[in-house]
Formats: structure tokens, C-alpha cells, sequence
């Protein structure tokens, strides 16, 4: 099954991503974790975004095009994928068409993740991450074992820079004005999964697996 997760930042996309890569063993491709990596390799990509990413503004189009179009490529995308953060704008929708036609490959569903504004803020300034593994926890709602520990390899658990306050507020306009527009193009190709991202992590997860198995209710 070839999946777009998409939704405002916090709406869960990422951790939903990762229940449903387990289940289904296809791979989560987040374009976020990917340029993080970029970041802490001090790569040319990298030295380009990180400034970006952490004011939480979109990197440039050509960069995550590239990306994403290198990371379809892989044999392991052949049973499906999960691509998450991607598209985030009309040029990179329109590059994603592109890029799936030239693999000869199409979406299956893009699984729109509704929640209300109030909520992804006070998830994302309790987000706690692993630089490690990438494991992500929430001092409330989703508590490590240890706290500050990573369950999986007991690293420290850290705060990503953009869920600072200021930068938290730019993300939410930047998708507003640049990511929102890109579900019209969905919903009119019948795309469109529409899934409830308010309440407990496992219930969410539910109502992911049964927009997938019926596609979900048009937004
Ligand atoms: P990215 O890392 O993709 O950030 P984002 O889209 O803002 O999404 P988040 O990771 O913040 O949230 P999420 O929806 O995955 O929520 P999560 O599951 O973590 O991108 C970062 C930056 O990279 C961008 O700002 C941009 O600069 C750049 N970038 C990436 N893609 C790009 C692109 N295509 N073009 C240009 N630039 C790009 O959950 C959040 C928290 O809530 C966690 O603590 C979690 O434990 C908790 N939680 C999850 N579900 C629940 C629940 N049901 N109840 C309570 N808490 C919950």
C-alpha cells in the first residue's frame, strides 16, 4: 500500500507512522527524520536546512524533491511506503506525481490527519525525542519507561529546536498558507482518508487502519 500521511505539525503523523510501518513492514519515509540526519551529518543538504528547519519554515522544494525522488527508488518501497511530510506544497505534489509515474508506481490513499490547533501545541512543546533511534515520546501522553531515557536504547531523550514556541507558531502558518491548498488536488482525485487525530494513540491508530481498509470518509 503506497500512503501519504499528511497534517498539521503534532497531529501524530510520525507516530502513527510507526505503528502502521510494524504492522504492515513497509518503510516510513519522513522527510523530517531524513533532514534531521542531513543536519547531524553535516552534510551540503544539510548545512542548508538546518537553520531553516529549526525557524520552522519549509526547506527548499528542490532539495526534499530530491530526497524523496532517490528515496522511492529503493527496492524495499516496491511493497509499499509510508511517505510522511511530503508533499507539503503544489510544486511538490505535482513533483510527487511526477516521480511516481516515472517509478511507475501510484498512491493508494493520502490519510488526512484532523485535529484542532489548541491540541498539536501543547503535544508538540511536550514532544521528547531519541537522537539515537528516533523514538518519540511525550511527557504526558506517551511517557518513556525511565523519564529523559529512551526505552529502546536508554539515550537521553532531547527537545527538537522547532517546538520552540516561536517556531511552532511559523510551522502552523506555513502550512496554512503552503501545505493546506495541496489536499484540494487530493480530494478531487478521490484520495482522501480522513481520520480523527484527537484522543489516545491506539484508538487514533484504529481509525487509521480502518480509513486504509475503506478508504475513510471524504474530508
Ligand atoms: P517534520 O519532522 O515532518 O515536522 P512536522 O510536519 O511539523 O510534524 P511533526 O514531526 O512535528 O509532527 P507529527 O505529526 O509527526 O507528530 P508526532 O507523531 O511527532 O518536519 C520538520 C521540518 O522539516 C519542517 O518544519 C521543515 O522545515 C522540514 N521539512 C520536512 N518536510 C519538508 C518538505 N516536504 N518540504 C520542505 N521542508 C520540509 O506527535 C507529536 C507529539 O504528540 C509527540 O510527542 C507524540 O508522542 C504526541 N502524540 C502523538 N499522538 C498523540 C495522541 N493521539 N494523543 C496525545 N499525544 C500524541
Amino acid at each position: 500500500m503506497n500512503l501519504v500521511f499528511f497534517g498539521p505539525p503534532g497531529s501524530g503523523k510520525g507516530t502513527q507512522a510507526k505503528l502502521l510501518k510494524n504492522k504492515f513492514n513497509i518503510p516510513h519515509i519522513s522527510l523530517g527524520d531524513m533532514l534531521r540526519d542531513e543536519v547531524r551529518a553535516e552534510s551540503e543538504i544539510g548545512k542548508r536546512a538546518g537553520e531553516i528547519m529549526n525557524a520552522g519554515k519549509l526547506v527548499p522544494d528542490e532539495l526534499t524533491i530530491e530526497l524523496t525522488r532517490e528515496r522511492l527508488k529503493k527496492p524495499d518501497c516496491q511493497q509499499g511506503f509510508i511517505l510522511d511530510g511530503f508533499p507539503r506544497s503544489l510544486l511538490q505534489a505535482e513533483a510527487l506525481e511526477q516521480i511516481l509515474n516515472d517509478l511507475q508506481m501510484k498512491l493508494d490513499k493520502v490519510v488526512y490527519f484532523q485535529v484542532d490547533e489548541d491540541e498539536v501545541v501543547g503535544r508538540l512543546s511536550g514532544r521528547r525525542s531519541c537522537k539515537k533511534c528516533g523514538a518519540v515520546y511525550h511527557i504526558k501522553f506517551n511517557q518513556p519507561r525511565v523519564a529523559g531515557r529512551c526505552d529502546n536504547d536508554g539515550e537521553m531523550l532531547c527537545q527538537r529546536p522547532d517546538d520552540a514556541e516561536a517556531a511552532i507558531r511559523t510551522r502552523f502558518e506555513v502550512y496554512a498558507r503552503q501545505t493546506l491548498p495541496v489536499l484540494e488536488g487530493y480530494r478531487q482525485a478521490n484520495l482522501l482518508a480522513t481520520v480523527a487525530a484527537q484522543g489516545e494513540i491506539d484508538d487514533v491508530f484504529a481509525r487509521v487502519l480502518a480509513a486504509i481498509n475503506d478508504g475513510g470518509h471524504q474530508a
